[in-house]
């Protein structure tokens, strides 16, 4: 059985579609961003969370990446609503969270505060520039946050994911019944490349199974669109994986573009999942050049192992070297760069919508095929 612990030691469970909606005293409206945040705290992916943050912890956490009692965070989970929704509750009051004219769920509202939006991105951001997606995501959303726990009562609507959806309880059975005693988590909001390949296999061969744990939530406009992805995955695994160390499955929340803090939430998340290691390559979570190449990793330094309670695995950039003949990075490879085969995510995503497949060294050959047929039926 895996030995990795929920975050906090109890994995949290907050689904319950009996939940009494009697009592609440009004309907909010909640973003994509939020109802995926919703659906997460509510399946213990979150643990030890169980509602959106109060001020006190929302403070310590955006100061200094843990909760107010301690224990590590460091991405904060808000509930931003707009004015109106806001405008007369007060602590005590229960509320219910829409989406697009479906209830999802119940808020205990503890909190009702007003967040310094510019600290809160310096902080987990480390900047406050607009053009940064997640501080402008951030700035774009609604000015108060409400907090306190918070009931599930509908899964959203998985859509083309539903094949791929488990829950951290259903992952953990999963790696139980595998006899995989560790596994490797892989966040990724790009197709795999060999470069992701080759550290993914690097890692398999020092633990018993990979998650292959795609971000699917909402990504900015450019990056490539996870349904097209999931295919690319699929592709990708049946032609160089074995089938019996990899489980496929969806992680449905936002990406933030935070680097170096996400980075840390992102393996506190998939140690929530069951994974005992946690794959931190080149710029994690990263966005233009916010964040330097590294920083991703160094941050790990800043905490303990045993408050961590999943083990990092970091990866130099890698890429294909055509005088090894092999995937290698700094740490392998003795020759230049002019032997190495490095794209840009810009330039291969230009490539793929022009229909031209990167070098093999690059891409699979398959994946590319993926990925080209499902940006062409996207843009038709
Ligand atoms: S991320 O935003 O989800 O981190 P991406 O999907 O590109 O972006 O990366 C997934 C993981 O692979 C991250 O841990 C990242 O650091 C790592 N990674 C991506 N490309 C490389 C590379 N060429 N060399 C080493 N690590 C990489």
């Amino acid at each position: 059985m895996t030995t990795s612990q929920p975050h906090g030691g109890t994995l949290i469970n907050r689904f319950d579609p009996e939940a009494d909606l009697s009592l609440a005293v009004r309907e909010v409206e909640l973003d994509a961003f939020a109802l995926a945040d919703l659906e997460l705290i509510a399946i213990g992916a979150y643990s030890p969370l169980t509602g959106f943050l109060e001020r006190g912890d929302y403070e310590s956490v955006v100061e200094r990446m843990r909760l107010a009692n301690g224990q590590v965070w460091s991405i904060p989970v808000t509930l931003p609503v707009a004015e109106a929704d806001a405008a007369g509750l007060k602590a005590g009051d229960s509320v219910r969270l829409s989406h697009q004219g479906t209830v999802y769920g119940l808020l205990e509202v503890r909190d009702i505060y007003r967040p310094d939006k510019q600290v809160e991105a310096r902080q987990v951001y480390g900047t406050d520039d607009i053009n940064h997606p997640g501080v402008k995501k951030l700035l774009e959303r609604p000015n108060v946050y409400l907090g306190g726990p918070i009931t599930l009562v509908r899964r959203p609507d998985k859509g083309v994911f539903a094949a791929h959806t488990f829950d951290p309880a259903e992952t953990r059975k999963r790696f139980a019944e595998r006899g995989w005693n560790t596994v490797v988590g892989f966040q990724t909001r790009n197709p795999v490349h060999r470069a992701h390949e080759y550290i993914q296999k690097a890692a398999l061969e020092i633990v018993d199974g990979l998650l292959l744990h795609p971000l699917v939530g909402e990504t900015k406009a450019d990056d490539i669109p996870a349904a097209v992805r999931m295919e690319s995955y699929q592709v990708l695994l049946r032609h160089y994986y074995p089938a019996d160390r990899v489980q496929l499955a969806v992680f449905p929340a936002a990406m933030r573009y935070a680097g170096p803090r996400e980075a840390i939430f992102h393996a506190l998340v998939r140690k929530n999942y069951g994974c005992t290691h946690f794959i931190v390559g080149r710029d994690h979570a990263g966005v233009g050049n916010y964040y330097g190449t590294y920083d991703a990793q160094r941050i790990f330094l800043r905490f303990t192992p045993e408050e961590l309670g999943i083990t990092p695995l970091f990866f130099e950039n890698s890429f294909y070297c055509r005088a090894c003949g092999s995937m290698a990075s700094s740490k392998t490879c003795p020759h230049g760069t002019e032997h190495h085969v490095a794209l840009s995510g810009t330039k291969v995503r230009e490539m793929l919508s022009r229909g031209e497949a990167p070098p093999p060294e690059f891409s699979r050959p398959e994946v590319a095929k993926v990925l080209i047929e499902g940006l062409q039926a996207l843009s038709v």
